[in-house]
Formats: structure tokens, sequence, C-alpha cells
């Protein structure tokens, strides 16, 4: 998934080869391969217990937790080591429980064999977004389980998310082994249940292990207790497991341009991290979406020239020909390139506070790729901890769904099973800018794929010409009563008596045909705006000056329609008539309907308005008349006096 929402902190570790020799240390550590993990369970489960046994019998151990254990050594005394580690899993459960709200919590240690980083990530419902934050990069989780208790439902929830996010290794850790006494059924009971839960949501292999974090059983080499089992002990198989970036090299080149780089005009390079494959000079490569190749001549790094890079380097490429490339773009093996669509099925796993609106227009970034993107209301939401699918119209907080969207432009991807990286995307909201999603594409629709553009002889400029005017859209927002029906009425009056070609779109008679079928809820209104700025759009294809009466309260829409039309062509005309003025002139009666609680979601009452920031033109209309308002819109249209 993205870099955004993936968060490590840097961590210093200590060991005695440190302080002897710290270019034999740094010797040591540069050439291990690195596994991230992430632990799933509660703190009942003895998860800071699993986690202080790792950092413990690894050697490993924090700056900041020794320097915690040295300032209460008095308390340690001479007690030894079982004591230190006791106060380091306490140290790990109190620094969980502060930050428990805020992040997932990134850990680091090592080995003779390899590096880790191990996310430990919060357990509850409530904190499903921040798993999937720390799961999205992981190769692997540990899904712990209670040998007293069994596969409970958080069990199965977290093995969930873990597969959900692309998590190709599940170690089932069973701990508490020494509070069962060590007992063979036990465990192979638990064993077989979670196997038939894990094949039930398409997990097709896990590695179950007994453990005790407490005692140390099964950590780092075979425990006594269990003769009975032959499996690798938990370091053993982190050490051992196979690295997703192993996997991704043996898969087809793909690099997505971060940046291009050309500090001189002898030197033009893509720079970008490979995500798969290998890439070689002398390989044929082709830019997505564009689709024209090339040749690579040379694979630049801060090092030096390579013979060949691999997924996981940050290199530069410089090709043959002078193509167009920029930022967003994806080079490729020229012979396997990915797909391009603007139409997917996903799975959404909403982050944010304020719920899923269908049909607003999100920021949709994938890798280095910036889309607008909107969301169809979700087919259906899972229940984490039944798996059950449920109806739904939206996605709250914390809430998993599939759902189709639309970007509104091509975006070069592949499914998520095959690449986290060309798969995984988040959603941002365009005004707050924050992360309002993450989501994983698993394939694009046919649909979108089998409709083509088809090209007409006809113009829009040639339908303008004939009648001889600039088409736009004199786009009239305000609250209920506001008066953009008169105003709009009075301009679309002088317009047509100067020869003009014009069309009124008016909220109250486009909800009697088009639109009848929606109501006045934040995505039914959303749907509204959405369906009248196409038909706008329309309309000045054929060369109409086109005018629309609709509240529009949402200032997301609103630009949306903006950006359908061609720059200039978007006339936004913000009748600033106060609440109180329009609710005292209450023409149709809809206020006092609801302040009595008969209306719901009335605009200015309970359902918001946002206002415009920069309206072309803004109209109060306590202080101009309609008349003079109309004359001064006219004006501002046909470009005789300067913008107002
Ligand atoms: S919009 O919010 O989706 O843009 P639109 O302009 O189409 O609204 O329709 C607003 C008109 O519908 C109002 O002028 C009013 O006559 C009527 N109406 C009925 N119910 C509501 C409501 N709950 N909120 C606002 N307008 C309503």
């Amino acid at each position: 998934m993205s870099e955004q929402i993936t968060k490590e902190e840097p961590v210093y570790v200590t060991d005695a080869l440190i302080a002897e020799d710290i270019d034999a240390y740094l010797e040591t550590h540069q050439h291990k391969t690195m596994l991230r993990f992430i632990t799933c369970g509660s703190v009942d489960d003895g998860k800071s217990t699993l986690i202080g046994r790792l950092l413990y019998d690894s050697k490993m151990i924090f700056e900041d937790q020794l320097a915690a254990l040295e300032s209460d050594s008095k308390k340690v005394g001479t007690q030894g080591q079982e004591i230190d580690f006791a106060l380091l899993v306490d140290g790990l459960a109190a620094e969980r429980e502060q930050g428990i709200t805020i992040d997932v919590a990134y850990r680091f240690f090592a080995t003779e064999k390899r590096k880790f980083i191990v996310a430990d990530t919060p357990g509850h419902e409530q904190y499903t977004r921040n798993m999937v934050t720390g799961a999205s990069t992981a190769d692997l989780a540990v899904i712990l389980i209670d040998a007293r208790k069994g596969v409970l439902t958080q069990t199965r929830r977290h093995s969930f998310l873990a597969h959900l996010i692309g998590i190709r290794h599940i170690v089932l850790a069973v701990n508490k082994m020494d509070l069962v006494g060590y007992d063979q059924a036990t465990y192979d009971a638990i064993v077989a249940d979670y196997a038939a839960f894990a094949r039930s949501i398409g997990i097709e292999s896990f590695v179950a292990m007994p453990i005790s974090g407490f005692k140390g059983d099964n950590i780092t080499g075979p425990s006594e207790n269990t003769p009975w089992y032959t499996g690798p002990s938990l370091i053993q198989h982190l050490e051992t497991v196979e690295l997703d970036s192993t996997i991704d090299q043996a898969k087809p080149f793909r690099m997505a341009v971060q940046w291009v780089n050309r500090p001189n005009l002898d030197f033009r390079g893509f720079s970008g991290l490979i995500a798969s494959g290998a890439v070689r000079p002398g390989d044929g490569v082709r830019v997505l979406p564009s689709g024209k190749t090339s040749t690579v001549t040379r694979v630049v790094t801060l090092d030096g020239d390579l013979d060949e890079a691999v997924a996981g380097q940050s290199i530069t490429l410089c090709l043959a020909d002078e193509i167009d490339c920029s930022r967003g773009d994806v080079l490729a093996a020229a012979d396997a390139p990915p797909q391009a669509a603007d139409q997917f099925e996903t799975t959404l796993v909403w982050m944010a506070d304020e719920a899923l609106l269908p049909g607003r227009a999100y920021w949709l970034k994938l890798g280095t790729q910036t889309v607008s993107a909107t969301v169809q209301a979700p087919k259906y939401t899972v229940n984490v901890n039944t798996m059950e699918h449920l109806a739904c119209k939206t996605l709250d907080l914390n809430a998993i769904g599939v759902a189709e969207i639309t970007t509104d432009r091509p975006v070069v991807f592949e499914p998520y099973a095959d690449s986290r990286t060309l798969g995984g995307f988040i959603l941002i909201d365009k005004i707050t800018n924050a992360t309002v999603a993450a989501g994983m594409l698993h394939f694009s629709l046919r649909r979108a794929q089998n409709v083509h553009w088809q090209a007409l002889d006809v113009s829009r400029e040639a339908h303008a010409a004939l009648k001889n005017q600039k088409p736009a859209v004199l786009w009239f927002t305000g609250l209920s009563g506001s008066g953009k029906s008169t105003v709009a009425n009075l301009v679309e009056k002088k317009l047509h008596a100067l020869g003009k070609h014009t069309f009124l779109l008016d909220g109250d008679n486009v909800r009697h045909g088009l639109n009848k079928d929606l109501g006045f809820t934040e995505t039914d209104r959303i749907e509204n705006i959405r369906r009248v700025g196409e038909v706008a759009r329309l309309m000045t294809d054929a060369g109409l000056i086109v005018l629309t009466a609709f509240i529009s309260p949402f200032r997301a829409e609103r630009e949306m329609v903006r950006e359908l039309l061609p720059e200039g062509e978007f006339v936004e005309v913000f009748i600033d008539t106060p609440l109180d003025v329009a609710e005292a002139r209450d023409v149709k009666g809809l206020y006092k309907k609801a302040r009595s609680g008969q209306l719901k979601n009335f605009t200015g009452i309970d359902s918001p308005y946002e206002a415009p920031e920069n309206p072309e033109i803004r109209v109060d209309t306590t202080k101009e008349s309609p008349e003079d308002a109309a004359e001064r819109i006219v004006d501002h249209l046909l470009g005789w006096a300067p913008t107002i």
C-alpha cells in the first residue's frame, strides 16, 4: 500500500559488537535481509510478552528500554535476567496502551541471520484501521492464540484482515502452552479448528507452533516441554521464511516513476523504486499508460551504474529514446506490461470518522499516480467477526466493503493479489487532505474496456459557432428560498432577448423528471448534482448557455462540475441570502415544516450548506434587487464588465 500510511521510527540497537568494533557491527547488519511482520491478538493473549521475548532473546534491546531498565536497577537489584525480562514486558505493555489510539508501534530487532521490524497493532475492533496500516507492508503475521481459550472471534477477524491485506505468511502461535501443561491434544484441537476457518476464508497455508512467550518455549529453539512438536521455533521460522521482495523479483519488471532526473541537458533519467522484477541495460521497456517503448541504456544508482537492479532497489533508468514519461507513469517490461483501466471492483477499508459518500470525488493515490475517483454505493460490507456479507449504503469508520470505483483517467494497475504496489491505493478527501480509506483493486470492469469514445464530426466548437456564442454554465447556488430561480429566470430572459441560445435547469423541475428517484440525503444530493453537471456539460457541447438553479450545498460537487467543463466555462453565482432572510420569506412554507420537524434534512436547518469561497459572482439579495443582479450577471457573462 502507499508509503503515506506507514510510519517507522528510526530505532537504535545495542549489542556487544557495537562497543568492540562499530565497523564490523555495521558490516554484519548491512547485508542481512529484513522481514517485516505484525503480531495480532490482544494483550491478554500475551502479545507484549511475546514481543518482549523476541527482543530479549535476540539480545537486541532498545537503548531507551535499556535506559529504563537501568534507572530501575535499584528495584531490580541482583535478581538477574528474569526480572529484567518482566520489566521489559511491562514497559512494552505500558507503551502500547499509551499509544493505542494513535498509531502502530514499530519495534526493531535482529538475529545473526536477519533484521526484523515488528508492527505491534492494537487488537480491538475499533482499531481495524490501525491494524490495516501496520499490516500493509508486512511479509508475515503472527496470530496469537491463548491455548486456554482457543480460536476466538478476534482470531478470526485478525486472520481475515491479514489475508485481505495480502500477507502471504501466517503463523498460528498457540501461546501459553505452559498453562495447559504442554498438552498436545489441546494444541491439535486448536490447530484443526483454525485450519477449518482458514480454509473457509481462502488462506491456503499457515504454520502452527506451540509456544510460551513467558517461558520461552519454541521461541529460539526446540523446547523440551513439547517433544511431540517437530516443526521450527518461531525465530527459526522468521529467519527463513521467503520474503515478499524475493517473490517479487521473479515477476515482470515494473517501476512507478517518482521523478524525472534532469540535472543537465546531457542526462535524463527516470527515478523510482522497482516494484517487481529486474532490469538490465539493453532491456526493452514500455511507458504506461501511453504504451510507448524504448530500450534501457543505463541503470544508475548513487553507488554507480549497475549491470542489473531488482525489486526493492531505488534506481534511475536512462532510455535510448526521448520519449514522454513523467511522474505517475509506470515503466514496465515491454513484452509483459500491466493493464490500464478507469473502472474497478475494489475492497475498501474505511478509515475516516466521516462515512463514505458514494458519488463524491476523492483523490485516489496508487503508488506515484494520483487521479480523481468516485466510489459507487457499496455492494456489501463484511461483518469482520462472522465474515457475513451485509447490504449497506455507505461505509463507516473501520468498515470493510466491496465497491466499484471510477477514475477520471486510466490508472496503471495490477490486481492486488499479484502486486501490493500496483494494486493497493488510498483515498484522500479533496478538501481536508485526510486519508479516508485504504483500498485494494481486484479487477477492471469489462464495461470500461468495451465502451469506447465515439468520434463525432460536428464538434462542440461547430455547434457553438452556428449559434454565434460561447457556451457557458451559469451555476446558481444558495439556500432554498434564496432567490436562485428568480434571478436565473431574469438572466435567461435577458439573454434570450439578446438572441442567445439558452436553457435553464431548475432544481424543482428536474426533480420531477430525470431526478425523481432522488431525495435529500447527502448521497442523493451528490447524485442530483452529478447528473445535472453531466446534463449541463452535454448542453454546452450542443453550444448552449446553460443556467442551473440548485441548492448544490457541497463544495466538492460544485468543484466536480467545474472540472467537467473547459477552463472558464463554469461561472459560479452565489446567491448569498442569509438563512434568517430566506426563512422569513419562506415562499414555499418549507422552513416552517422543517422547524416543526415535519421535514428532515432541510438545508440550513439540519443539513449543511457549504458557501462558495471564491465564486465568480456573488449576489447579496438584501442589498441588490433581482433585476440589478441579473443585469450584472449578463454583463459579466458577455464580457461587458470586468469580473465582479
Ligand atoms: S440539492 O441540495 O440537491 O441541490 P435541489 O436544488 O435539487 O437541492 O432541490 C431543492 C428544492 O427542493 C428546494 O428549493 C425545496 O423546494 C425542495 N426541498 C424539499 N425538501 C428539501 C430539503 N430537505 N432540503 C432542501 N430542499 C428541499
